[in-house]
């Protein structure tokens, strides 16, 4: 596994109120270079303020490449478009949490040992009956996903190796159950179990949908759904995967870490804008297609409203993802024989914005969550497991990155500053 340390390069000086410091500086393999700020309040009394850590890096990571001014991103070097067009999702989670590629004989191995886990046991699932019919499906995985680690309260140290490659293993094969356990749960349809001898995209259409023995899973469908997942798997120190790593920082173990990341990425700012953006196309085409008032919108700070599925904090001239995606939109909705009028929303959409000062100048551009859902529409995913489906695609990314973490041994606990605007000491007075 490639996991090359920094190279150092020239001493900065940060010169403040008459003390200097000296920083060490790095740089990673892709030439991004950084500055050790560790010792600055040590040395000056200040921190660093950066809302939103849009220009901290807390970690060195050899999992994922982003170049967000070039559009590329790459997985343990792997550019997404030749991952996307040539592996399977088994085959790049392999890839996100080994640091290479399966050889013919690991990934049948792989695949194996994920079947031999993708069952969960229906006593734990009962859980999922507690909740009220119209429960959220992301809610309800936090809880599950969480609930997983009572199940293997002893082994769940994550000083320990051999847990961690169990815990991982657990985690990826069972999520597909929970997940279709979650869906079900809100249509009021039985469980059905994992089916041995599908691949890990069939079989979660089959825990799905299957109504009986005779359901099997289209190809095209097979195809749609690994690609998205594949798009999904992994995407650096986002929020959602931050959000693992702080958590994990605490010594927290793999189950709570993820459960943590799945909540963060429930939010319409990440995961959840997928919903948003169906929820949005939704409300344009009853508008009666509307497109400049929605822009008008977007554009208006007073209106709280935001193009959803636009923008991003990286990508600032285009998400190769979404690239990917609008391609296999047309082509999904194509051989499958569907027409949705919200794909011509979404179009016309998109084609207003990139002329639209305003977008230009931001540097907003469609995400990965601006077409996506239109896929899922096709495969009879509704809008409440779109982001269900994001966090089906990111566990991978989110584990690989709880690894890295955890058997790099150097991390410290996260635990920011902050400037104090409250109040000054004052006594308390009664009477
Ligand atoms: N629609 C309208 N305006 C937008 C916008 C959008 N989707 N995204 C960003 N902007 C504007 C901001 O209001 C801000 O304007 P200002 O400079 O006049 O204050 C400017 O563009 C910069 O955006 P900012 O919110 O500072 O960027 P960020 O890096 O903090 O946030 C996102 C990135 C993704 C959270 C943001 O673009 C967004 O909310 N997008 C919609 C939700 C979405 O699709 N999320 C999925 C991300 S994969």
């Amino acid at each position: 596994m490639n996991n090359t340390k920094p190279t150092p390069g020239k001493p900065a000086q940060i010169i403040v109120d008459g003390k200097t410091l000296e920083c060490p500086t790095f740089v990673g393999t892709e030439n991004e270079k950084a500055m050790d700020i560790s010792k600055l309040r040590d040395s000056t009394g200040y921190v660093t303020f950066d809302n939103g850590y849009a220009n901290t890096s807390p970690t060195t990571s050899s999992i994922t490449y982003l170049d967000g001014d070039n559009g590329i991103l790459q997985y343990r070097g792997y550019p997404i478009e030749q991952l996307a067009s040539q592996s399977t999702f088994l085959e790049v989670a392999f890839l996100l949490m080994n640091g290479e590629l399966p050889s013919k004989t690991e990934l049948e191995a792989f695949e194996k040992e994920i079947e031999s886990h993708q069952t969960v046991d229906e006593s734990f699932l009962k859980f999922f009956d507690i909740f009220p019919k119209k429960a959220h499906p992301m809610a309800m995985l936090t809880g599950a996903t969480v609930g997983l680690s009572t199940i293997y309260q002893t082994e769940v140290d994550p000083a320990n190796k051999d847990f961690t490659k169990k815990n991982a293993i657990r985690l990826l094969a069972q999520f597909p159950a929970l997940t279709a356990a979650a869906y079900r749960h809100g249509k009021g349809e039985k469980r059905v179990a994992p089916k041995k001898g599908l691949d890990y995209a069939s079989n979660f259409m089959h825990m799905m949908f299957s109504q009986n023995d005779s359901y099997s899973v289209p190809k095209e469908i097979v195809a749609a759904l690994n690609l998205l997942l594949i798009l999904h798997a992994d995407h650096e120190q986002n929020c959602s995967t931050s959000t693992v790593r702080l958590v994990g920082s605490s010594a927290a173990n793999l189950y709570a870490s993820v459960a943590a990341g799945i909540t963060a990425l429930w939010g319409p700012l990440h995961g959840g804008a997928n919903q948003a953006v169906m929820e949005m196309l939704e409300e344009i085409q009853k508008d009666g297609g509307d497109i400049a008032k929605t822009i008008a919108k977007a554009k208006d700070k007073a209106s709280g409203f935001k193009l959803m599925g636009f923008g991003h904090r990286v990508y600032k001239n285009f998400d190769p993802r979404a690239k990917i995606i609008k391609v296999a939109c047309d082509q999904v909705l194509k051989t499958m024989g569907i027409q949705n009028p919200l794909l011509d929303i979404a179009k016309k959409l998109e084609e207003a914005a990139l002329k639209d000062t305003y977008f230009i100048e931001k540097k907003l551009y469609p995400n990965v969550d601006f077409y996506s859902g239109i896929i899922y529409s096709a495969l009879k995913i509704p809008t409440d497991m779109f982001t269900p489906m994001f966090a089906l695609g990111r566990m991978p990314g989110w584990v690989a990155q709880w690894k890295e973490m955890v058997e790099g041994g150097t991390t410290k606990i996260g635990r920011p500053r902050q400037i104090y605007t409250g109040y000054t000491k004052r006594d308390l007075k009664r009477g």
